[in-house]
């Protein structure tokens, strides 16, 4: 294994079980991302290890949380520089999680998924996977009201994660307040043997929150956008 402070990179998730049960006498904890690493993020990172003796961190963008209409193909991304970024976090991290096969179950047909709202771009995909973690009443509201795949989305890639990496506890930002809370319950009514950890929003200098999409905000965008820190 290479030095704890550079960790090291797994990108299959069968690969990535063995670790974990290889280090079962530890205490592992897992901040999930889709990448493209900012100072929330490793903020996060950070705070995992006054949890836990191992931080594993997987970066991946999810398909199952993305509607054909969203930005898949553009959401922003740079491996390299994630991984320089990783390096500077104290404490560094044990483990890379990039999967390459997280829904890899096969080649099966393309659906045609032309007209229909309530589909992932997983779906579209044809990739074969149709079972769904849905916390039914905390994803109706705020953001899934304009997002009908999103939660759902994220609560099963979570729950994939959780059952691949085994940690005991994960960490989830409060900037997606929705999110950490529909996390927290799915944990609770499934008995996933995880703790949830909810982290303080890291916000830049002028008060808007971090987060990866804000390199598409133009300066006039970016000064609407701080009206919602300044009104809370
Ligand atoms: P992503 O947007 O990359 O965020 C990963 C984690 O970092 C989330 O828990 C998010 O709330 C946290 N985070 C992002 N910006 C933050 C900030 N400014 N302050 C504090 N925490 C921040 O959220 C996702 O990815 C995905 O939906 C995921 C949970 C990985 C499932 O695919």
């Amino acid at each position: 294994m290479a030095r704890r402070s550079q960790g090291i990179i797994i990108t299959d998730k069968y690969q990535m079980r063995t670790w974990a049960r290889s280090m079962r006498h530890n205490s592992i904890a897992l901040v999930p991302t889709m990448g493209f690493l900012h100072d929330g993020h490793l903020s996060l990172i950070q705070e995992a290890h006054n949890h836990a003796q191992l931080v594993v961190v997987s970066i991946y963008v999810n398909p199952s949380q993305f509607a054909p209409s969203e930005d898949l193909s553009t959401y922003p991304s740079d491996f390299d520089a994630d991984i320089r970024k990783l390096m500077t976090v104290p404490g560094g991290v044990d483990v890379i999680f990039h999967p390459h096969n997280l829904y890899d179950y096969g080649v099966e047909s393309a659906m045609d998924c032309a007209g229909m709202a309530n589909v992932s771009c997983l779906e579209e995909s044809g990739s074969g996977h149709e079972t769904w973690v849905r916390v039914e009443r905390l994803e109706k509201g705020m953001c899934g009201r304009s997002r009908p795949v999103f939660f759902r989305g994220v609560a099963t890639v979570v729950a994939k994660l959780f059952n691949i990496v085994d940690p005991d506890v994960a960490l989830f930002g409060k900037k997606d307040y929705q999110q950490w809370r529909i996390i927290d319950r799915m944990v609770r009514d499934l008995d996933f043997p995880v703790k949830i950890v909810g982290f303080e929003i890291v916000r830049d200098a002028d008060g808007l929150a971090m987060s990866s999409r804000n390199v598409r905000l133009s300066p006039i965008e970016r000064q609407k956008a701080l009206s919602i820190n300044r009104s809370l």
